[in-house]
């Protein structure tokens, strides 16, 4: 092997550059809406104009590009990912699939090569879901499956989502605009870092997804009573913050042992806030996935029971609000068959496997038959800013799609 690779040293060398587009030095979180967020946007949309592609932010804020195929106005092969992040996120979760989906089409441009289809190219405003507690909002405009009671939820900084998509420079009201038409696109394919072990395991640069896990969030409020933390005797306390240790413990423990099922809770605030004082009020996430969808129903049954029992049990005020709940969505088999080609054809094995995490591929299952490619990525670490993915793995996947865009065969039998 050379020492340059054709198309990972530009792609990595955009990751780099995306990556420093965070509203924390030394720390990358970039949220929708943000100052950071339209910094992302310019630079991303700038790379789609010089692939040859023609660039716009829509309604929502994603990023769109669209190289036409042999004549103009055919239906897309749409390809994309995220370019917000978590908080104290790495550099590769989403924007490695915005990145290279960029690159192959700048290849094709270079070769002056014209398919019978156009290629778009979305980058994605919003899937982690981090400033307003809702996810896939990028995905869901253009599936046309935004709820429009989102605009109403407030972030940790007091503003509304309409309030920032305003101070964003974007019209709520149009946000519906976004959808686009089923018989537009030919399907919808992501490529993403696997952000689990299972290929570095198998020792493969890249892998087919089989299907995307289902997910269900919540908001759990327990009101109880503040008080002083030296004069109120224990038995006679309603303390917000205990209840929620119990219920943390019964998410965990009810996820434990099944497979394909896993709990978190990720964010938690208790008030007033102070080391004197008992905690009279708790906020947390509850975040429940599984490969069944029934096993994550039956899950949310039991947690919410036991929920119910500990607030009961311990004199605490229950407030439950559902944030988030996606089924489990399947690739299609046709492209699952037609990415394994694309791999097979770069020399390497082929794996399929399943994804635990959520993407923007859930949402456009509304509206196309969706493929995914794994990445490998290092000890399967992400949402982590030790996230990272090897330049030789890079090209593989980079030469992966290239190779399933030039031989992408539409279907038009039914889906699935
Ligand atoms: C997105 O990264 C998710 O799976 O939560
Ligand atoms: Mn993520
Ligand atoms: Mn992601």
């Amino acid at each position: 092997m050379s020492d340059r690779y054709r198309l990972a040293d530009r792609i990595v060398e955009r990751i780099e550059e995306l990556g420093e587009i965070s509203e924390t030095p030394g720390m990358l979180t970039r949220v929708c809406f943000s100052p950071e967020h339209r910094r992302a946007a310019d630079l991303i949309l700038g790379w789609m104009r010089d692939a040859g592609m023609a660039a716009r932010m829509d309604e929502i804020g994603n990023a769109v590009g669209r190289y036409e195929g042999a004549q103009p106005g055919l239906p897309c092969l749409m390809l994309g990912s995220h370019y917000d992040t978590v908080r104290d996120a790495g550099k590769w979760d989403g924007p490695l699939g915005v990145i290279t989906a960029i690159e192959c089409v700048a290849d094709l441009a270079r070769r002056g090569l014209r398919l019978p289809l156009a290629i778009e190219v979305v980058g994605f405003a919003d899937e982690e879901g981090v400033r307003f507690s809702s996810t896939l909002l990028g995905s869901s405009a253009i599936a046309g499956t935004f709820d429009k009671r989102l605009l109403d939820a407030k972030g940790r900084d007091g503003l509304t989502m309409r309030e920032a998509v305003l101070a964003f420079g974007l019209e709520p009201d149009a946000i519906g605009r976004a959808a686009r038409k089923r018989c537009g696109i030919h399907a919808y394919i992501e490529l993403h870092i696997e952000q689990g072990p299972v290929l570095e395991e198998k020792d493969l640069p890249v892998g087919v997804v089989t299907a995307i896990s289902g997910a269900s969030r919540f908001r759990i409020e327990l009101d109880g009573r503040a008080g002083h933390a030296g004069t109120v005797p224990m038995t006679l306390r309603r303390d917000a913050l205990a209840g929620a240790a119990d219920c943390i413990a019964a998410v965990e423990r009810r996820c434990c042992g099944v497979a394909g099922l896993v709990g978190t809770v990720g964010q938690i605030t208790a008030e007033p806030g102070a080391t004197n004082v008992i905690p009279g009020r708790v906020s947390f996430s509850v975040d429940l996935r599984a490969s069944e969808d029934q096993i994550r129903e039956n899950t949310i049954a039991r947690v919410l029971e036991d929920l119910r029992e500990i607030a009961a049990r311990r004199n605490l005020r229950l407030a439950i609000a559902k944030t988030h709940e996606c089924g489990t969505v399947q690739c299609a088999v046709w492209l699952r068959e037609q990415i394994a080609a694309a791999i097979k054809a770069g020399g390497h094995s082929v794996t399929e496997l399943p994804s635990g995490a959520g993407h923007d591929g859930m949402a456009m299952a509304d509206i196309a038959d969706i493929g995914m490619i794994f990445v490998r990525c290092r000890d399967g670490v992400s949402h982590h800013p030790d996230e990272h993915t090897e330049t030789a793995d890079v090209e593989a996947a980079a030469l992966t799609l290239l190779h399933f865009i030039e031989n992408f065969k539409p279907h038009t039998e039914p889906r699935i």
